[in-house]
């Protein structure tokens, strides 16, 4: 399976540039298939400082077939990363048939190209949002499934999808890796998270204070029942996640059926334990503020991660010290990320 040739929908955004270092460096090829919708196309000549290879490129889109078509026929995938989606969670509140039409009908048009070229692996990045609002925690594989939002139910719709179809075509074979929260860049300081816009998520939003794009961080309730009142999650390095998508079809590409894992440490780190390791990565005070409970949110959430780390041979090693050294490092070097913008 070495030198095995991968198509990566959503390769130049966040988690699926990482996740082409990863095969890169696991002997995999990856072609990379992006509208660049959220992703700049530096992000191409940064990955190729990083490991010296020039990954091929599909400029299109997973809506449009006959892109997809062409791209099957020339680069004869053996099997497909899918990473792309649309992924703010208050924009599908507002804008709910966009993110069906690109995450859900875009996933549709995908699996029926690889089934017109006999491609049966599918690595699908899911989200610890298919768990709803946490019963438990740590949380498990067999919890419960729902959403609280649109783009919840687009990665719950597309993993019955995929349970349908493995169950139609005993050969498929779909892994579901259920993110947690992935932060965190390349240790090379040359690639790492590029919002456009105000981020939706924390780390970002630390870090874009840190250089001095926002003044402060507003910090979304302190009074949760958690140690120090504020909200609890698990972080993920974004490499560590990149590694777990290899080991994952590594372990599995002979196999068939849908099979959901938790990708996640297995360790919840509070908001304020977020920018107290900021501080000592960049070595100076970032300014935050009490703010609101932010709608939806809960007070903790984190994963089990046994599953993974039994079947995969995984585990994420990197800590959150280390997650946010490298976020310092991309966003020092790169004050306004890859994208064209102004400060
Ligand atoms: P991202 O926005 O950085 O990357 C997604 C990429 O897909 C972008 O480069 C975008 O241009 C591209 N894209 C979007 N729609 C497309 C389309 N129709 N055709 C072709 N390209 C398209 O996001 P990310 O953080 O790298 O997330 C990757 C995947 O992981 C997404 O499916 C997301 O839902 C999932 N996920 C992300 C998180 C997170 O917090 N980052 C958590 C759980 C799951
Ligand atoms: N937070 C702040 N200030 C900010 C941003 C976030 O205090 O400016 C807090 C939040 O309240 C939460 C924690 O930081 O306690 C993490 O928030 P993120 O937005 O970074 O991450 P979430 O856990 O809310 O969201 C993640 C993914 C979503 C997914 C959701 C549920 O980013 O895609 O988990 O699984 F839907």
């Amino acid at each position: 399976m070495m030198e095995d040739t991968i198509l990566v929908t959503g390769g130049a955004g966040f988690v699926g540039s990482h996740a082409c270092i990863a095969l890169h460096e696991a002997g995999f090829r990856p072609v990379i298939l992006d509208n660049f919708s959220n992703a700049s196309e530096k992000v191409l000549d940064q990955l190729e400082r990083i490991t010296g290879q020039r990954f091929p490129l599909v400029r299109g889109d997973i809506r449009d077939a006959a892109t997809l078509r062409d791209a099957f026929q020339r680069y004869r995938f053996d099997a497909v990363f899918h990473f792309a989606a649309l992924k703010a969670v208050g924009e599908s509140v507002r804008n709910p048939l966009a993110y069906y039409e690109n995450n859900v009908s875009g996933t549709v048009i995908l699996l029926q190209v690889m089934q017109e070229w006999g491609v049966r692996s599918l690595v699908f990045s899911s989200s610890a949002t298919v768990y709803g609002e946490p019963r438990y925690v740590p949380i498990d594989e067999t919890h419960p499934i729902g959403s609280t939002n649109p783009y919840g139910w687009t990665k719950v719709i597309v993993e019955q999808l995929l349970r349908d179809a493995a169950k139609a075509n005993p050969k498929f074979l779909a892994l579901a890796l259920r993110y947690f929260n992935p932060v965190g860049a390349h240790e090379s300081g040359l690639l790492g998270e590029d919002p456009l816009g105000t981020p939706n998520n924390l780390v970002p939003f630390v870090a874009q204070t840190a250089i001095g794009r926002r003044d402060h961080v507003p910090v979304f309730g302190t009074d949760y029942q958690t140690a120090d009142g504020t909200g609890v999650r698990d972080y993920i390095h974004v490499m560590d996640l990149a590694e777990g998508h290899v080991a994952a079809f590594r372990t599995h590409h002979e196999d068939s059926g849908f099979k959901p894992y938790n990708l996640g440490t297995g360790r919840g780190s509070s908001v304020l334990e977020v920018i107290s390791a900021f501080e000592k990565s960049c070595g100076a005070r970032i300014p935050w503020k009490s703010a609101p409970r932010r709608p939806g949110d809960v007070a903790v959430n984190w994963a089990d991660p046994a599953l993974a780390i039994k079947r995969f041979n995984w585990r994420a090693w990197r800590d959150l010290q280390t997650m946010t050294d490298d976020v310092w490092r991309w966003q020092s070097a790169y004050p306004n990320g890859l994208q064209e913008r102004t400060l």
